[in-house]
């Protein structure tokens, strides 16, 4: 008979989209509990209830910390794990100065394998159970982090970074080897486990068409994996995309033009988009990664969240580590909603945590597995702190309702307020 685990707490759960039907949207329960079984949740309610109708499990006291959905941190490079909060440059600059040289590295299995472990670490540590990761251009660096993400039983998408040029040497592959490789790996890791594989051609300035024909070509093979790349981030890479393909009628259309634009692709920034993009993609069922913190750490701009979500377009939130200068969802979820308040628009503390639990876990399709407290749905759980710190205890002290208790932890929190952490319905050791 398999263990039964009752957790005690606050609960918060979504039954709707609050960007849609408002706070109503989320069932906050003040003594409530999760039941979990075989790594799956089984029921989420009242404590007393729950407490009465399985008296035989093994129980958890949390206190008044707010129990939820692990976080889902839908765009994300582990391989920038060391070079996160470098200086001073723009996307271009950024990527030559800092993220190529580092992502070199990875052609030592040793230092994939050292990374992906701490990677693995450090989201754990802020609560993220799941993570939509590019690697580098090595089949090695996907083989250490889907290695690391599998030993610690997490719910993991990755991908094989392809560059077939403006990269340098060492750091590019060609068509054939870029979907030679990706396939091998699919092959090896896509549904094993926990894992999920994304086709991930970088961007398209770093592929030719024929780079991004073979990739749409293998995802039409394999229709059931995920796609990942970067579309519209910052203006003089939009330009530079122009430049590179002539004939394409927007940043869009590099993709399209390949069988690029369809349910599963999660295109990250999507910031400066035209009308026709948008449309596009809605009629698509293309998801959306916004990354606010990356998107002000390297000055790109202000991302229409709200905008992009009332036209259907699956939104989630994403760290986007290391051009993002966190690696924490609460930091990432303050950043969205100061980016949300300089276009004109507050975001409910409600919409930042659907963003980052149910709204990440829908951009990749893994909605009917992760990123709510729903029975039948793997127990990736966490528990947060509403008091971690001194300044925010003493705000919270005040607080009359949970979305005035849960928010400045939003604001202010790290991952001091990760008070536990459950994957697959087992608890995570404390660092
Ligand atoms: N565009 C292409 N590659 C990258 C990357 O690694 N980080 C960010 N922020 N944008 C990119
Ligand atoms: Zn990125």
């Amino acid at each position: 008979m398999p263990t039964t685990k009752l957790i005690l707490g606050q609960t918060l759960r979504f039954t709707g989209d609050p960007f849609a039907i408002g706070v109503e949207a989320a069932q906050h329960i003040t003594h409530g509990a999760v039941v979990i079984r075989d790594g799956k949740i089984v029921d989420v309610g009242a404590a007393d209830t729950l407490r009465t109708a399985y008296p035989q499990a093994e129980v958890t006291d949390m206190g008044a910390a707010l129990l939820m959905a692990g976080f889902v941190d839908c765009h994300v490079h582990y391989p920038q794990t060391g070079i996160i909060a470098s200086w001073g440059k723009r996307l271009i600059d950024w990527l030559n100065t800092y993220t190529f040289p580092e992502e070199l590295r990875f052609n030592d299995a040793a230092y994939a394998t050292e990374i992906s472990e701490l990677y693995c670490d450090l989201a754990l540590t802020n609560g993220t159970t799941t993570a939509a990761s590019y690697c580098t251009i090595h089949p090695q660096s996907v083989d250490a982090f889907f290695t690391a993400a599998q030993k610690r039983g997490m719910r993991m998408v990755g991908g094989k970074t392809c560059m077939d040029r403006n990269a340098p040497d060492g750091l590019r592959d060609t068509v054939q080897s870029a979907y030679d490789d990706s396939k091998a790996l699919i092959d090896r890791w896509h549904g094993v486990d926990r894992l999920t594989y994304a086709i991930t051609p970088r961007f398209s300035p770093t592929s030719t068409d024929d780079q991004l024909a073979a990739l749409g070509g293998l995802w039409s093979e394999r229709p059931d994996c995920l796609m990942q790349t970067h579309l519209s981030e910052q203006l003089e890479e939009i330009a530079w995309v122009r430049d590179l393909f002539p004939a394409a009628q927007d940043y869009l259309g590099t993709y399209e033009a390949h069988g690029l634009v369809r349910e599963g692709a999660v295109m990250g920034h999507a910031i400066h988009l035209t009308p026709r993009e948008i449309d596009r993609m809605a009629e698509r069922g293309v998801s959306v990664g916004h990354c606010p913190t990356s998107n002000t750490f390297i000055g790109s701009g202000l991302c229409d969240v709200t905008g992009l979500h009332s036209r259907g377009i699956p939104v989630g939130l994403a760290t986007d580590t290391g051009g993002g200068s966190s690696f924490s969802m609460l930091r990432t979820m303050a950043a969205a909603y100061e980016v949300g308040q300089l276009r004109g628009t507050a975001m409910h503390p409600a919409q930042l945590l659907y963003l980052a639990t149910v709204g990440s876990a829908k951009a990749l399709a893994l909605h009917d597995k992760i990123g709510n407290l729903t029975a039948g749905n793997e127990a990736d759980l966490i528990a947060i702190d509403l008091s971690s710190t001194r300044p925010i205890a003493q705000r919270s002290a005040r607080a009359a309702d949970i979305w005035e208790a849960v928010f400045p932890t939003i604001m202010m929190g790290d991952d001091r307020a990760i008070a536990g952490v459950w994957v697959g319905g087992a608890a995570v050791p404390r660092p």
